[in-house]
């Protein structure tokens, strides 16, 4: 296997962005992202970076299935695939740094979905912001597909018991750990306390996450995701997977956006896009 590589992207003030690329496959994924020295991000301890699994913590990419797969690996392969690092990390006028990533069907995904597209993202480092902006691009000449995307961002807590996530009062819920039953959240604040795997629908544009890393919050802002996905494990969960430690659960959250619970059908030659802010406040 050839040795594990990054790229940085340092915005001075040790505020940088770290992605993961490695060995056979360059999967791309966000491992770091540090605001005045400060770590943003969870990464289990047992984390594997072989290239064959997807990293367990950071910002991994899910495409172009959300969940359970019939035809490949659960949440699909755009975090075991190859990635071209498309332009290298630039500082801009602003100060900010760019890089953009991208890769694109091969034998490999066609043997599981066998269509022809182009996935971009593109990071934007500010000086307390990360910003995404996923393309998925359509290389037919004459065949639509469907799929379902998300940044499944793993964000780091002190104790996870003691956060609260707005924005999601009034929306319906699917509970995946009551066999997917439909459920409307009536909570102002959504706190964690058990083991905790929903499907937020229709959620606005933002989220807020208060006691993040040093009693901070953290802003979410999407755009095109119409949903929120929250997941922490908890104990009995943690135990069951081999790449995260049985006592990391409380340091964890989960909250991602995504387009997950209707497809997006995108038709030939055509482009759909969205992305994520996140902003430590
Ligand atoms: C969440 C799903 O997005 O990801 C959970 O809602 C799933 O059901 C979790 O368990 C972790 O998935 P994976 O494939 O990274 O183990």
């Amino acid at each position: 296997m050839a040795a594990t590589s990054v790229v940085v992207l340092d915005r001075g003030n040790n505020t940088t962005c770290t992605i993961n690329l490695h060995g056979k496959s360059d999967c791309a994924t966000v491992v770091s992202w540090r605001v005045n020295n400060q770590e943003q991000l969870f990464v289990s301890k047992q984390a594997v970076f072989d290239g064959k699994k997807a990293i367990r913590g950071g910002i991994p990419i899910v495409f172009p299935h959300f969940g359970p797969w019939s035809f490949g690996p659960q949440h699909g392969f755009a975090r075991i695939v190859r990635w071209n690092l498309e332009k290298a990390p630039e500082r801009m006028a602003s100060g900010d740094v760019e890089a953009i990533f991208s890769t694109m069907d091969s034998e490999f995904t066609c043997s599981m979905w066998n269509y022809q597209f182009r996935l971009t993202y593109r990071l934007i480092l500010r000086e307390k912001e990360l910003h995404f902006n996923i393309a998925v691009f359509n290389a037919s000449k004459d065949l639509p597909f469907s799929f379902s995307t998300l940044f499944h961002t793993y964000f780091k807590v002190p104790d996870v018991r003691r956060c609260q996530i707005t924005g999601l009062q009034g929306c319906t819920y699917i509970d995946k750990t009551r066999d997917g039953a439909v459920y409307h959240e009536t909570r102002d604040v959504v706190t964690i306390g058990e083991w905790t795997d929903r499907i937020y629908q229709s959620t606005p544009q933002e989220h807020i996450i208060t006691n993040v890393v040093s009693g901070r919050k953290m802003r979410i802002q999407k755009y095109n995701f119409p949903d929120t996905v929250i997941w922490n494990p908890w104990i009995e969960q943690a135990k069951e997977m081999s790449d995260f430690g049985d006592d990391e659960y409380p340091n964890m959250v989960c909250v991602e956006a995504g387009y997950v619970s209707n497809p997006v059908l995108l038709m030939p030659g055509t482009a759909f896009e969205a992305s994520q802010v996140l902003q430590v406040m």
